[in-house]
């Protein structure tokens, strides 16, 4: 296996960690490069179910390195809950195979208590953040006050930013948003106490990545959020604050972009969105009731029903252009078994005329209208399958107009959320 990005092409939750756990086989590194614990990543493996918020998905492979780069925000509570859960289910995650960069922001009590007042102040108009505090924690690092997982080996550095941010973030919660204010002291010992425990796994994330690049390492990039979740590139202001694009993964890992070989967009088979925003092909009848229930689409970190729609390659043919794919993974095609007709939009309508872009501007989405491609459904259990040959010839259909649609050829198809519930075209991507 070459280097590789997984890159999520919707709004989050597309079944990146399902891929990435798969692909982690032909690997030998993990890396995440954007987000915090707003992300959700579930895998199933002979039967048992993980979520994962900030460590990679590979961790389960005993021999691989999972690293966390500079560019994510790390909650430091959430991550030794993540370690301790592995080591309690029978997994070893010593600082031997999992690393923090040092350079990446921490998520500070401060800032997840910004991010709850904000959103409750906003009332209708919220945003639905996952109310973790990662907006908060990006605006402190392009601030310059952000503090970094290399403060917890300076006791003194870090007590000095938490009381010198606190004067500041305290005035903000109390005054403006009428919060309760925070104890510098509490914060100061509890940050202390858990630096001793995750200093071990803190290191150079960008040197360890260069190196095993030239040792002729592969490694296996995984994005969290969605394309559309980004905050450059998405449905703004309804994102997150980071790049989930494939991009940002020379800043937020601290690689050169030579090294990057294959970008794999994760498309599932219809649309979900989980949190406020636009969403032209959104389903507000019994269909989207089947897709929600049969897809078991709650949020993995909120646990908040998803918003569910039709395939919207608006939004994928965006995401194509974005990041570059040169191939597709299709996630739970098994979701829409049963469905008498499936349909895909490949364009909009915007005041009579048709658009294959997604507009900036979210009064001009508020006014698209899908224009759909009406294909026959299936009927079959399609979960046993593991050829092409092997589905349906509507689901084979289904899949043949995506790629014609995009112009990415499909690599991966996924018909359930266990490991081995794949089909895999293109052995390259696992050997
Ligand atoms: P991520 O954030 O992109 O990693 O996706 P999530 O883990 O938040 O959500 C995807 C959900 O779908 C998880 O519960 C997965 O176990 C599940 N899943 C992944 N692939 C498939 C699939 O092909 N079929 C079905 N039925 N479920 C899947
Ligand atoms: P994974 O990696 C789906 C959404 C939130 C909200 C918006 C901003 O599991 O695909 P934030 O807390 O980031 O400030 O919230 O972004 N969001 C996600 N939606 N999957 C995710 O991650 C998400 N991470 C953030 O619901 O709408
Ligand atoms: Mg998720």
């Amino acid at each position: 296996m070459e280097n590789m990005v997984v890159v999520g092409t919707q709004w989050g939750d597309e079944g990146k960690g399902k891929v990435v756990d798969l692909l982690t086989a032909g690997a030998d590194m993990v890396v995440r490069y954007q987000g915090g614990n707003n992300a959700g990543h579930t895998l199933v493996v002979g039967g048992r179910k993980f979520i994962f918020h900030l460590i990679p998905s590979g961790i389960l492979y005993e021999d691989k390195i999972c690293l966390i780069g500079n560019g994510l925000v790390v909650d430091p509570e959430v991550l030794l809950q993540e370690i301790g859960r592995l080591q309690d289910s029978g997994v070893s995650v010593g600082p031997e195979r999992l690393v923090l960069s040092e350079k990446a922001h921490l998520i500070m009590p401060y800032h997840k208590a910004i991010d709850a007042a904000r959103e409750a102040a906003k009332g209708k108009v919220k945003i639905g953040t996952t109310g973790r505090g990662i907006g908060p924690c990006y605006e402190d690092k392009a601030a310059r006050i952000g503090v970094r997982a290399i403060d917890l080996t300076e006791p003194e550095v870090l007590e000095e930013k938490i009381r010198s941010n606190l004067r500041e973030k305290n005035f903000y919660l109390e005054k403006f948003l009428g919060a309760e204010p925070l104890d510098p002291q509490e914060i100061v010992d509890r940050y202390l106490e858990m630096g001793e425990r995750l200093v071990p796994y803190i290191g150079d994330v960008s040197s360890m990545l260069y190196d095993a690049a030239r040792q002729g390492k592969t490694i296996l990039f995984e994005g969290a959020q969605g394309t559309h979740l980004d905050v450059d590139h998405g449905t703004y202001p309804f994102v997150t604050s980071s790049n989930p694009v494939a991009g940002t993964i020379c800043s937020g890992a601290g690689i050169g972009p030579n090294i990057l070989r294959h970008i794999i967009g994760i498309v599932k088979a219809y649309t979900t969105r989980v949190g406020a925003g636009p969403f032209v092909t959104e389903l507000e009848d019994e269909t989207g009731d089947y897709i929600q229930e049969r897809g078991a689409e709650f949020g993995s970190t909120t646990g908040r029903r998803r918003r569910c729609g039709w395939l919207d390659l608006v939004v994928v043919k965006d995401s194509v252009r974005i990041n570059g794919l040169t191939a597709l993974a299709i996630t739970k095609l098994d979701v829409l078994t049963g469905l008498e007709k499936v349909k895909i939009c490949a364009e909009y309508e915007l005041d009579g005329k048709c658009v294959q872009v997604r507009p900036a501007s979210l009064n001009a989405m508020a006014r698209c209208k899908p224009v759909y491609k009406e294909m026959p459904g299936w009927e079959e259990d399609i979960s046993g399958a593991r050829r092409l040959s092997e589905l349906p010839a509507e689901a084979r259909a289904y899949l043949k107009e995506i790629e014609e649609i995009t112009g990415v050829p499909i690599s991966l198809v996924s018909v359930g959320p266990g490991r081995e519930e794949t089909i895999v075209i293109d052995e390259l991507l696992v050997s």
